[in-house]
C-alpha cells in the first residue's frame, strides 16, 4: 500500500521517473478520479483535494503512514483539508493488494 500510494503521489505531485508516472496515473485514473477529480483538486463539499498535501505526506514515513492508512482503512468523520470542512464516506482500498495494482518504485 505504502507503493500505491507512493505511485498515485507520483502521478499527481511528486516527480517519479516516467514509468512511475505511467502506473501512478493509471491507479489514480481507474480508483481516485471520480472523487478527488483529475488534478487533485477534490470535489467542493464531497471529496478533498489532494493537491497540496499529497506532496508533503509522502514526502516523510509519518506521512505515507497516513497515505497507506488511509487507503487500507478508508476515512470518514468530519475533517477539515485546507480550510475546507468535510464529513463524507471514502471507501477502503484493502483488497487492491501492491502486487494486484503492479506498481511500486523498485518495479514501476
Ligand atoms: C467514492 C469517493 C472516493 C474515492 C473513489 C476515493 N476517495 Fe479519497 N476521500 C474521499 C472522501 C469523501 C474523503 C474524506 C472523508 C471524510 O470526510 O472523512 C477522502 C479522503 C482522502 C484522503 C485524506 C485527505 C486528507 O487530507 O486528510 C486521501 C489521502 C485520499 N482520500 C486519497 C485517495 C486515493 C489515493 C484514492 C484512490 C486510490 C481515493 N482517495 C479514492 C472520497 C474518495
Amino acid at each position: 500500500m505504502k507503493e500505491v500510494a507512493a505511485a498515485v503521489a507520483g502521478f499527481v505531485f511528486v516527480a517519479l521517473p516516467p514509468a512511475c508516472l505511467a502506473a501512478g496515473a493509471e491507479l489514480y485514473a481507474t480508483h481516485c478520479v471520480a472523487c478527488h477529480q483529475a488534478e487533485g483538486e477534490g470535489t467542493p463539499g464531497i471529496a478533498p483535494a489532494l493537491a497540496g498535501t499529497f506532496g508533503t505526506r509522502v514526502a516523510d514515513a509519518a506521512g505515507r503512514d497516513f497515505l497507506a492508512q488511509t487507503l487500507i482503512s478508508g476515512m470518514s468523520g468530519a475533517i477539515v483539508v485546507q480550510g475546507q470542512r468535510y464529513n463524507g464516506n471514502m471507501p477502503s482500498f484493502a483488497a487492491l493488494s501492491d502486487a494486484s495494482w503492479r506498481v511500486s518504485p523498485i518495479t514501476c
